[in-house]
C-alpha cells in the first residue's frame, strides 16, 4: 500500500517503523526517516498542500500525525478528494483544538473531568485564581504544542501564564487540580466503535522527580503495571465510548485516534485532556509492542471498518522510551550541535524527532532531538535497555531524565 504520513517527530518515525514494508512517504519528516520512507516537504497547516502531495504520491492512505493539520481541516480535504485518511475531521478534532469544546462534550456525555472556567479578559484572571487555586491549573484554550499548560502552587506564575495566553489572543481555562497518577490511553475510534491500545504513562516535566517546566514529553513506558486489571476497560466504558457516542449524536463522528489523558483519582479516571492524535512520546513505546500490522488497522479506521478488525495482538513484556533533549529545552533549545553515536540508524532503538543533515553530519534541529526505545520482559529491563542505547549517543549540552518509569518500577504508584 502507498501510505503518506504527515508529521516530523518521533511519533511519526514510530508510525513509519510500524508500517515498514509498505511504500512510505513522509512529509515534512526528518533526517532519521530516510531509511524507511521517501521524505518530502509540505506545509502541514495547508490542507490543500497535503491533498496535492497525496495525489502526487498516489497515496492509498494518509496518516496524519500532529494536531495542526487536523484542526486546519486536512482530513476533511482528503475525504473530499476521495483519499482514505486516518485522522478526525476538523469538527471532531475540536476535542483537542478547543478545551472548552471538549468540556462541553464531556458534560453532555456524563464524563468525569475537572471543573473549569474560561476567561477571555485579563481583568477576570484574579477572580478565577481565587476560585481555583492552589494548586493552579492554567491552560491555553488553543493549540500550544503541549506547552500551553502550567500547573503550579505559585499564584504569580499562574497569573503570568494566564496573562500571556490572553495576550496571545486565546482564551484561558482555569481548572480544578485532578489528583492521581496519569494514564495515556490511545483509542482507535470509528464512529461508536472503540478499540484501545496498551495504556502508557508520559513524563511531562523536563527534569527528574517531575521538576522543571512542562515539555512535550520526556519519556514514557507501557503498559502500566499499577493499573487495575480492568483499568483499560473502565476508561473505555466511562470515557472513550460515551464521548464517541456523543460525537456521533452531534453529527460529527470521530474517526482516528482519540488520546484520553486521564488522572486516576479517588472517584476513578477523570479526563485531564483529549488529543485528536497519537501522543508523543508514548506512541514510540506503545507501538514497539504491537504485533498486529498497523497499516491495515489504520486503513480499516479510515474506511469505517474498525468493527471488523481482529483483536490486536501485543508482544509480552514492557517498553520504555527516553527522550534526548537539546540544551536549554524547552525554554530556548540550542540547535545545530552534532549528534553522533550507536544505533542512530536503527528505528527499533532510536526514533528521531528534531534531527537534520548538514553537510552529511546529523545535527539537532529541534528541542526534543530523538528518543531511545527499550523492550524487556520486565519494566526494569525495558528501561535499562532504553538507557543503554541513549548512553551511546552524544550531543554536546543535551540532557535526558534519568528516572523514566522509576516510580512504577519501585511500586510507588498506587490508586
Ligand atoms: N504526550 C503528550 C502529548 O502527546 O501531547
Amino acid at each position: 500500500m502507498r501510505i503518506l504520513v504527515i508529521g516530523s517527530g518521533g511519533r511519526e518515525h514510530a508510525l513509519l517503523h510500524a508500517m515498514h514494508g509498505h511504500e512510505l512517504t513522509v512529509a515534512p519528516g526528518n533526517a532519521g526517516m530516510s531509511g524507511l520512507a521517501t521524505v518530502r516537504s509540505v506545509d502541514v497547516a495547508s490542507p490543500e498542500a497535503i491533498v496535492a502531495l497525496a495525489h502526487d504520491v498516489e497515496a492509498e492512505l494518509v496518516v496524519i500525525g500532529p494536531e495542526v493539520p487536523l484542526v486546519a481541516g486536512a482530513a476533511d480535504a482528503l475525504i473530499e478528494a476521495g483519499i482514505p485518511v486516518f485522522g478526525p475531521t476538523q469538527a471532531a478534532a475540536q476535542l483537542e483544538g478547543s478545551k472548552a469544546f471538549a468540556k462541553d462534550v464531556m458534560a453532555a456525555a456524563g464524563v468525569l473531568t475537572a471543573s473549569a472556567s474560561r476567561v477571555e479578559a485579563a481583568e477576570d484572571i484574579e477572580a478565577a485564581l481565587d476560585e481555583f487555586g492552589p494548586r493552579y491549573v492554567v491552560k491555553d484554550d488553543g493549540l500550544a504544542g503541549g506547552k500551553g499548560v502550567v500547573v503550579t502552587e505559585d499564584r504569580a506564575e499562574a497569573k503570568a501564564h494566564a496573562e500571556a495566553v490572553i495576550a496571545s489572543g486565546n482564551p484561558v481555562l482555569f481548572e480544578s487540580f485532578l489528583e492521581g497518577p496519569e494514564v495515556s490511553l490511545f483509542c482507535l475510534v470509528d464512529g461508536e466503535t472503540v478499540v484501545p491500545l496498551l495504556p502508557a504513562q508520559d513524563h511531562k516535566r523536563a527534569y527528574d522527580n517531575d521538576e522543571g517546566p512542562n515539555t512535550g514529553g520526556m519519556g514514557a513506558y507501557a503498559p502500566l503495571p499499577w493499573l487495575p486489571e480492568d483499568g483499560v476497560e473502565t476508561i473505555v466504558d466511562t470515557i472513550a465510548r460515551p464521548v464517541a457516542a456523543e460525537m456521533v449524536r452531534r453529527g460529527t463522528p470521530y474517526q482516528g485516534l482519540l488520546y484520553v489523558g486521564a488522572a486516576w483519582g479517588p472517584e476513578g479516571p477523570a479526563v485531564v485532556e483529549f488529543n485528536a492524535r497519537f501522543g508523543d512520546p508514548e506512541t514510540q513505546a506503545v507501538l514497539s509492542l504491537l504485533e498486529t500490522p498497523l497499516a491495515g488497522v489504520l486503513l480499516a479506521v479510515a474506511q469505517g471498518r474498525l468493527a471488523q478488525v481482529e483483536p490486536l495482538q501485543w508482544r509480552d513484556g514492557f517498553a520504555a522510551m527516553v527522550v534526548l533533549a537539546a540544551e536549554d529545552y524547552p525554554q530556548a533549545a540550542k540547535t545545530g550541535g552534532a549528534v553522533t553515536g550507536e544505533a542512530l540508524g536503527d528505528p527499533a532503538k532510536v526514533l528521531h524527532a528534531g534531527t537534520a543533515l548538514e553537510d552529511g553530519q546529523l545535527v539537532a534541529s529541534g528541542g526534543r532531538v530523538l528518543g531511545t526505545v527499550g523492550r524487556g520482559a520486565t519494566l526494569k529491563e525495558a528501561v535499562a535497555e532504553a538507557y543503554r542505547v541513549i548512553e551511546g549517543i552524544e550531543l554536546p549540552g543535551s540532557f535526558y531524565r534519568t528516572d523514566i518509569a522509576r516510580p512504577a518500577i519501585e511500586g510507588a504508584i498506587s490508586l
